[in-house]
């Protein structure tokens, strides 16, 4: 088993789905100190029964006025973070190029990008600071391959994607790419690219249903570990496909 040296701390924006518990007790696991954060205080307090030691907060990550805020906070509770998991998502579309909503690219826009940008930009210095500074999304095929009525999906996808990837620039310019005087690159930004996601419930509720090229999400959170653990210059920019 995996074990992250120097008990990182680890933000998982967006903890409470399947995918998010599944990666809070990968990382946890793992010897990390797990911040959940989400909108429902409720979901927030069921992931005590995932794992010992989570600490949660309530957080719309999508209003960056409320990101610095609780940035803030958590820096006066608990210190900087190491590593940023982004797991807000959900999925919008229908209706082909000329049907979709504005009111669907709102939502998409919220929860795809502004979610990811606000909290990025919150706890940058963070990550660039931390030994091991980590941060990823969980992108989608639909980015390579995008369909008519899922074109604002596959668009929000892509923007977060792109904003990942200058993340990791950001990383790399500062610490090995740095002309002046070059350190080791420790800090590593990078996306997961799936399918789909599947887990337990999804299975017990669809016995029939063979879930093909589906990601299983303990699966995802093992991904998650591995990322904390590689060699920040091996996995900082790249695009992590994963698929059952
Ligand atoms: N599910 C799939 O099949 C699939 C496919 C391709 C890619 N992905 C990507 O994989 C990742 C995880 O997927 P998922 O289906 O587990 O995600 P999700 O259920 O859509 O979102 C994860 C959590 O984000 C929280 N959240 C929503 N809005 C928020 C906000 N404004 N501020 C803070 N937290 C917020 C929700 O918790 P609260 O209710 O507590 O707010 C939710 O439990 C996402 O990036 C998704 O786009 C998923």
């Amino acid at each position: 088993m995996t074990v992250l040296p120097n008990n990182p701390t680890v933000l998982i924006a967006g903890a409470t789905s399947p995918s998010g518990a599944a990666t809070a007790a990968a990382l946890s696991a793992a010897g990390a100190s797990v911040v959940a954060v989400g909108t429902n205080p409720a979901r927030l307090n069921k992931l005590s029964e995932v794992a010992e030691g989570i600490t949660s907060y309530v957080c719309d990550l999508a209003d960056a006025e409320e990101v610095d805020r609780f940035a803030a906070q958590l820096h006066t509770d608990s210190g900087p973070i190491d590593g940023l998991i982004h797991l807000v998502g959900g999925w919008r579309g229908g209706g082909g190029i000329a049907g979709q909503s504005d009111e669907d690219w709102d939502f998409l826009h919220r929860h795809v990008f502004a979610t990811l940008r606000n909290t990025s930009r919150a706890f940058y210095a963070d990550l660039l600071a931390s030994d091991a500074g980590r941060l990823s999304i969980v992108s989608s095929t639909a980015v390579a391959k995008p369909t008519a009525s899922g074109a604002h999906y596959a668009a929000a996808k892509a923007a977060a994607e792109a904003w990942t990837m200058a993340v990791a620039n950001g990383f790399r310019r500062a610490q090995s790419g740095r002309k002046d005087d070059p350190e080791p690159q420790r800090a590593a930004a990078a996306a997961f690219i799936i399918k789909a996601l599947v887990d337990d419930g999804m299975r017990q509720e669809n016995p029939d249903r063979a879930f093909a090229g589906y990601t299983d999400v303990r699966d995802l959170g093992d991904a998650v570990v591995q990322f904390m653990a590689a060699d920040a210059g091996d996995v900082n920019g790249t695009r992590i496909p994963l698929a059952e």
